[in-house]
């Protein structure tokens, strides 16, 4: 059976990836305001590595003390090495002197051998590379961080693990599901002896489980992370603006393994914090799995967690004190970003608009759209009325609408939007095949 109705993207504004990416330069792992405090965005001053400082300063401590590691033995003087080294400098360093950079790829190299890396993509906080074990078809993900992040206060979080905590980028080594891109491997900085090692699932897990029993004061980032590449593969942001045309078939297959990814991390109480088409992979069969978790929070029996993360795909209550609670960050999260994305997905449009990453701006259309709920006491009224909507489903703008509502209490969690009527096609397909 089918519940086909063909969208066509307007092309004239088909999302440009590369300008949003320009646009979002300051965002990332941001505040309220969204971004670096001022000081922090003009351009940054020569980091000189304190040489005095020793281990367990972070990496702010971090000394240049040599040997200056040789690693023509793992990778070779091509491009790809230069620009794969420069990347953990990136927008930081004026001079690019120190063995941090080196030291991580002779890391890499003792682990994996040798490899050649080609850059696949760059977000705000990471620099993305298909990185190959030479003389094998072997091929990963190498996502690498600058210092800069490692030296941010609020940043750092993110690749941080201490006794008290665990940064997003730690827990992506511990999730194992179809829909979920997960790390294999963390390479990480350790403060207590200065020191860098690859760790593979089963040690972070270890890890993590046993954080209590970490040294006080002991910290570890992690600098790079290694995933498994699947060739052909995407991200929805790409997909969605060089495949204008969807049915809601498909649009119904792209959200349901999005939401069982996003449902998986909550039963682990976890939730993504920056759900948004860039963070979402499209493999060749079409299945979906999210990425980049270093947004990631960990919640304690369901509490709500602080903001974090990319604050233009978050709602309303991560914005503004309702009812008196503060604003936060919990599952109703996710599920609210991925209205974000299915609207994307149908109309070819960001909901927001030209203002689609600017959170000031977004903040502002928020208050606007709760008044508007409250007065209709129906976000479905609202999306009825968008042009753009006019053929969608009722099903599928039903549950469009209790992604998106204002109303926090109404929201639907990821668990509970998968069995909402919009899926239940599939069920009785599937039921007819057996
Ligand atoms: N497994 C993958 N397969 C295909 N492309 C990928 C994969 N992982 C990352 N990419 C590409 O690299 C980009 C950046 O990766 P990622 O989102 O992990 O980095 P980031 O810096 O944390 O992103 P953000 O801009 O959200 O802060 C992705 O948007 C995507 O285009
Ligand atoms: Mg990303």
């Amino acid at each position: 059976m089918s519940i086909s109705s063909v969208y066509h993207q307007p092309t004239h504004q088909a999302p440009n990836i590369h300008q949003n990416q320009a646009l979002e330069q300051d965002g990332g792992y941001s505040d309220c305001d969204g971004g670096y405090p001022a000081e922090q965005a003009a351009a940054p001053e020569p980091i000189v590595f304190n040489a005095l400082s020793g281990p367990g300063d972070g990496p702010e401590g971090y000394h240049h003390n040599g040997p200056y590691p040789n690693v023509d033995q793992f990778i070779s003087t091509d491009g790809g090495r230069t620009t794969l080294r420069n990347s953990f400098f990136s927008r930081y360093f004026s001079h690019a002197t120190t063995t941090w950079g080196y030291n991580i790829i002779q890391t890499i190299g003792n682990h994996f051998g040798r490899f050649s890396v080609q850059r696949l993509g760059s977000g705000v906080n990471s620099s993305a590379f298909v990185m190959q074990e030479e003389g094998t078809q072997r091929k990963h993900v190498l996502r690498t961080f600058s210092v800069r992040n490692l030296r941010h206060e609020h940043h750092q979080k993110a690749f941080q693990l201490s006794r008290d905590h665990v940064g997003g980028e730690w827990t992506s080594g511990t999730f194992n599901h179809p829909n979920l891109a997960s790390n294999t491997h963390l390479v990480v900085w350790d403060s207590a002896d200065n020191s860098f090692r690859v760790m593979d699932q089963n040690q972070v897990q270890h890890l993590i489980a046993n954080r209590h029993t970490m040294q006080p004061g002991r910290q570890l980032y992690a600098v790079a992370t290694i995933a498994e590449y699947v060739e052909g593969s995407q991200d929805l942001d790409r997909y969605l603006s060089e495949n204008p045309q969807r049915s809601e078939e498909e649009i119904r297959d792209i959200l349901q393994g999005t939401l069982q990814g996003v449902a998986e991390m909550n039963r682990h109480q976890t939730i993504h914090r920056d759900l948004k088409a860039a963070n979402i992979i499209r493999l060749p069969t079409g299945e979906t799995q999210l990425i980049d978790f270093g947004s990631v929070g960990l919640q304690n029996q369901d509490e709500d967690l602080p903001f974090f993360g990319d604050r233009c795909v978050h709602p309303i209550d991560s914005f503004y004190k309702i009812s008196g609670i503060e604003p936060h960050t919990n599952k109703k999260t996710d599920t609210y970003s991925l209205f974000l994305v299915t609207y994307q997905a149908i109309t070819g449009r960001k909901f927001f608009g030209a203002n689609s990453n600017n959170p000031q701006e977004i903040k502002l259309q928020h208050r606007a759209l709760i008044e508007k709920e409250r007065a209709t006491n129906n976000f479905q009224t609202i999306l009825d009325e968008d042009p753009l909507l006019k053929n969608v489903s009722q099903p599928l703008k039903n549950l469009m609408a209790q992604l998106g509502t204002a109303s926090e209490k109404r929201r639907l969690t990821a668990e509970e939007a998968l069995t909402h009527p919009f899926f239940a096609p599939r069920e009785i397909e599937q039921l007819q095949v057996a």
